[in-house]
């Protein structure tokens, strides 16, 4: 009897060793506490006091790169305890000699609203604001409203800084592009001054996104007896003068600020062409504010609508800044998505990358998964950035910002796979040259017990899926009004602008679809570099993953394939939801090495994915074909 208790505890207690919610992220060691580890006394050292099985020497070299670290024989060499940091957890995850980081700039983007809610956020509230119910509501929901006066989650936040740390970033931005002016009130600098302080043990400086409009509704400290102005104008002395009071006040607080991240005149937020002056003249003005304490401005070209108003949507960016090239003081950074229009499944890269060469240049990945199936679909997005970088050599830019997808979800991503995407936009951050294959393979093997082979066929073939179940051969932005998730290619209101509209970007009418992009259209791909100029602009050489996004076909036309325009749609569809078919083959397959938990997460979502993907593929040819229909 007694030994039978026995049995059945060390089943429970085998059982409950096993139970994993995807909390510890890849981090999921367990604590050895065996390794004696001789030098400087830092977070590198008790981290590997704790996880590393063999004895380690921690050493300090001045001479060395900043972050780099060297491993040798048990050995690790840094600069300094960050660079030791980076080494250790180098050395856990098994790499055996040393690195350096290709980017000094490796930073989230927090799209976190002081309310506590997260744009484009899948994966619950925001860990750094929290707000409270307010009296308006909306469509029947309360409003919830800032409530700076919550305590800040101080474990939560080590937790988050220990994760970033171990994949190599080392900044974020801690609010959303779309910035409440409140961000640089009194009350919000020192909570974010309890951030920084938590963050910078792990070597993660903080930055904030700005509401440009910010002196016309909050106080600087010590400016003009506290009171607001009644312009934001660049180039008014009391702006400029309230910009550096506002900087003053933040370093004060936080004497390695990293900086502001600015989004103007982009979707209805102001900016300096609100006073008739250039994105330069509003950049170089924060630019100089900061400049004194070694802060950085991260200026967004997302923007259309604006000066280029009527343009074709994917231009305008080009359009609206080659001309300030070489205009901006050197500490601007011209933040751009890695596409011309909007963080799509697939998008040929950004032609500003091409243009812009006299101006530091960073690229904007999206993480949070906005438009590949948000935290209900498996996708992983290395393949998607690693084609980016097919295009935009890593030495054009000066750093790497992603789009978080981080929330309050037990497991932070919503999606158990989504948290791969976070790991691998460190990861590359880091060393833009490894492969899509490495990094699942090394995410996987930290992330689950007994990993299945057949798990990085899944990760690698996710992202193509995803394409050819949303929008194949070059279609795009066909999703469902604001929600960016299920599909609506009939999309069509007329109070919105019109780049909002699914039926803008594809064109189709009876005879034809497609968007004419060469020089008898709008002839967007003349703001591309040789060779891709006359590639794309060429239907003949024009790749037909991108044909429809540049090229204006009739239904008649036929692929390299032989099928017609319809029929390889089809195809393409077809082939999408059969691959989720088989990634829940796999998944299946793969149960008796996942913990129960996330394998019944996983399996739930993929569940829906599949459902999903049937509905895009149902949706998009219904519609398309019904214009076959109605020629006829
Ligand atoms: C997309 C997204 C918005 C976001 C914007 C931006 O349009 O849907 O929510 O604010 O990008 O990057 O500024």
């Amino acid at each position: 009897m007694k030994k039978l208790s026995l049995l059945i505890l060390a089943i429970v207690f085998a059982g409950m060793a096993k139970a994993e919610d995807g909390h510890q992220l890849w981090l999921r060691q367990a604590p050895v506490n065996k390794a004696v580890v001789t030098g400087p006394e830092c977070i590198a050292a008790q981290e590997l006091r704790t996880y590393s099985k063999n004895d380690v020497t921690l050493k300090l070299d001045p001479t060395m790169e900043q972050d780099a670290y060297r491993i040798n024989n048990g050995v690790i060499t840094a600069k300094n305890e960050i660079g030791l940091l980076y080494g250790a957890y180098a050395l856990l995850r098994g790499e055996t000699t040393g690195s350096k980081p290709f980017y000094k700039l490796r930073i989230l983007n927090h799209w976190d609203n002081l309310n506590g809610t997260i744009e484009r956020g899948y994966a619950g509230l925001s860990i750094f604001w929290k707000g409270k119910p307010g009296e308006r509501k909306f469509r029947g929901h309360t409003i919830f409203v800032e409530d700076p006066d919550q305590p800040i989650d101080a474990n939560l936040i080590k937790e988050y800084a220990r994760a970033n740390a171990s994949i190599g970033i080392n900044g974020t931005v801690l609010n959303n592009v779309n910035a409440s002016p409140k961000m640089l009130s009194a009350v919000y600098i020192n909570k974010v001054k309890q951030y920084a302080d938590i963050l910078r043990p792990y070597g993660i400086k903080v930055y904030l996104s700005i509401n440009f409009a910010s002196p016309m509704s909050i106080p600087a400290k010590g400016f003009n007896k506290g009171k607001v102005l009644k312009t934001a104008d660049p180039l008014n002395p009391q702006v400029k003068a309230w910009w550096k009071a506002k900087a003053k006040e933040i370093y004060a607080l936080i004497p390695d600020f990293g900086g502001f991240l600015v989004k103007a005149n982009s979707e209805g937020q102001p900016g300096p062409f609100d006073y008739h002056r250039t994105h330069a003249d509003g950049a170089n003005m924060l630019a100089d504010a900061v400049k004194p304490f070694g802060g950085i401005i991260m200026w967004r070209s997302f923007v259309y609508g604006a000066a280029h108003k009527g343009e074709d949507r994917v231009k305008q960016a080009v359009s609206e800044f080659v001309g300030l090239d070489g205009k901006f003081r050197d500490n601007v950074i011209l933040q751009s998505k890695n596409g011309p229009l909007d963080f799509q499944p697939r998008e040929p890269y950004a032609p500003i990358f091409d243009n812009i060469k006299h101006t530091k240049q960073m690229a904007e990945l999206q993480i949070t998964q906005e438009y590949l199936g948000q935290s209900r679909h498996l996708v992983y997005l290395a393949p998607m950035w690693r084609e980016f970088f097919g295009f935009v050599a890593p030495e054009k830019l000066v750093g790497i910002a992603g789009v978080a997808n981080i929330g309050l979800d037990t497991n932070w991503c919503g999606h158990h796979f989504s948290q791969a995407n976070w790991y691998a936009f460190g990861r590359l951050a880091w060393n833009p040259t490894l492969t899509s294959e490495a990094i699942a393979q090394e995410w996987l093997d930290q992330t689950f017990e007994k990993p299945d082979g057949q798990l990085l066929s899944v990760m690698l073939r996710s992202r193509e899926a995803c394409v050819d179940y949303m929008m194949p051969i070059g279609l795009h932005h066909i999703f469902a009004f604001d929600e960016h998730y299920g599909p609506e290619p009939n999309g069509f209101i007329a109070q919105y602008p019109i780049e909002w509209c699914p039926v803008y970007y594809h064109k189709a009418n009876n005879d034809s679809i497609g968007f004419n992009r060469t020089h008898t259209g709008s002839n967007a791909t003349a703001q591309y570099r040789e060779p891709y100029c006359t590639i794309y602009d060429d239907i003949n050489t024009c790749p037909e993953r991108y044909l429809l996004w540049f090229h204006r076909v009739p239904w008649t036309y036929r692929l390299k394939s032989g099928r017609t325009v319809i029929e390889e749609m089809e195809y393409r569809y077809t082939r999408g939801v059969n691959e989720v078919e088989d990634f829940i083959r796999i998944w299946n397959e793969a149960k008796p090495y996942i913990d129960d938990q996330r394998w019944q997460e996983v399996d739930a979502r993929l569940q829906h994915q599949l459902h999903n993907a049937n509905l895009w593929r149902t949706t998009c040819l219904d519609y398309f074909k019904s214009f076959q229909e109605k020629s006829k």
